[in-house]
């Protein structure tokens, strides 16, 4: 699935919903970020990718995929901890403006994708170019931060309270990104499993009921993210009570003996 593309996750969806009836974890995961030191016009090229990538990306992901949702299902939105320097570059008025939880989520990504395309309109004609204004990869991963918690209230409101939503920095990892885009030090780097372990556990553990919307920073929420929504969504509360729950990680295990099943052409009972 190609996220910059609506016919291809439209393609991806249908064929999730054909193939198992609905979805229990969404990972927007996919993100990537301009290199630096390369001429202003292709680095540009490279922002307005990134901003169709991580934003636009997941808005379009979480369009097609959340009406597939099975109850009790988790949403993870993979973001960085470089949204919080964005959020502290932008004016006190566009800080205000972007972080405004009374817009759709159609709205809010079209309003930030154009407030992002005025403000690199100015920097491509600027000489030299003004700093003040994030880069498209923390700027897009501040904007996500807000999506989550808007997409939060869209599923509350829409009385689809028992899918959680949320946003969250697995830390500095060592991969293609950090290591050959951005050529960082990996000294302190995390391998790509290591920074996958908090989010599967956000995905998978019980326990997290009451934080849909939040964004989490080292394992811990971060204040500058907090929950819109009332403080206990208790989701344990909405699990069905008849025929008796079942949990997630019941519903997964079912899953992958029913893929097996497909793929072994037997039953689901004969795979252990
Ligand atoms: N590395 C870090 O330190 C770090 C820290 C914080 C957050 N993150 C976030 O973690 C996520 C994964 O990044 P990474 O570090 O693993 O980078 P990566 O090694 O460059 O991997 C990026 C992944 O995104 C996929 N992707 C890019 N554009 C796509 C598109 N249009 N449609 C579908 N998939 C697309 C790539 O698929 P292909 O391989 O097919 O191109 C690749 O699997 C990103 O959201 C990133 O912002 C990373």
């Amino acid at each position: 699935m190609d996220v910059t593309s609506e016919e291809s996750v439209i393609t991806a969806a249908d064929q999730m919903c054909r193939l198992f009836g609905g979805v229990d974890i969404l990972f927007n995961n996919a993100g990537m970020g301009s290199r630096p030191n390369i001429p202003l016009e292709m680095r540009l090229k490279e922002e307005r990718l990134t901003m169709e990538t991580n934003l636009m990306g997941v808005y379009r992901v979480c369009k097609h995929f959340l009406p597939l949702m099975n109850e009790h299902g988790r949403v993870i939105n993979i973001s960085s901890s470089t949204c919080l320097a964005a959020l502290n570059m932008l004016s006190a008025e566009l800080k205000a403006d972007l972080t405004r939880l009374d817009r759709s989520s159609h709205e809010y990504v079209k309003h930030t994708m154009d407030v992002f395309q005025v403000h690199h309109t100015q920097l491509l004609n600027a000489t030299p170019a003004p700093t003040r204004f994030p880069a498209a990869y923390p700027f897009s991963k501040m904007a996500l931060c807000v999506l989550t918690q808007i997409l939060a209230q869209e599923l509350y409101t829409t009385n689809r309270r028992s899918i959680l939503i949320h946003s969250c920095c697995p830390g500095l990892l060592d991969t293609d990104l950090t290591r050959a885009s951005w050529k960082l030090s990996m000294d302190a780097a995390k391998t790509p499993d290591e920074g996958a372990i908090f989010p599967v556990k956000l995905a998978l553990d019980q326990s997290i009921t009451s934080t849909s919307g939040s964004f989490w920073l080292n394992s811990k929420l971060s204040p500058w993210f907090p929950s819109p929504l009332p403080p206990l969504v208790d989701s344990s509360s909405l699990l069905p009570t008849k025929p008796g729950p079942v949990t997630l990680q019941q519903r997964i295990t079912q899953l992958m003996k029913e893929i097996w099943a497909r793929m072994l052409r037997c039953s689901p009972k004969d795979v252990s």
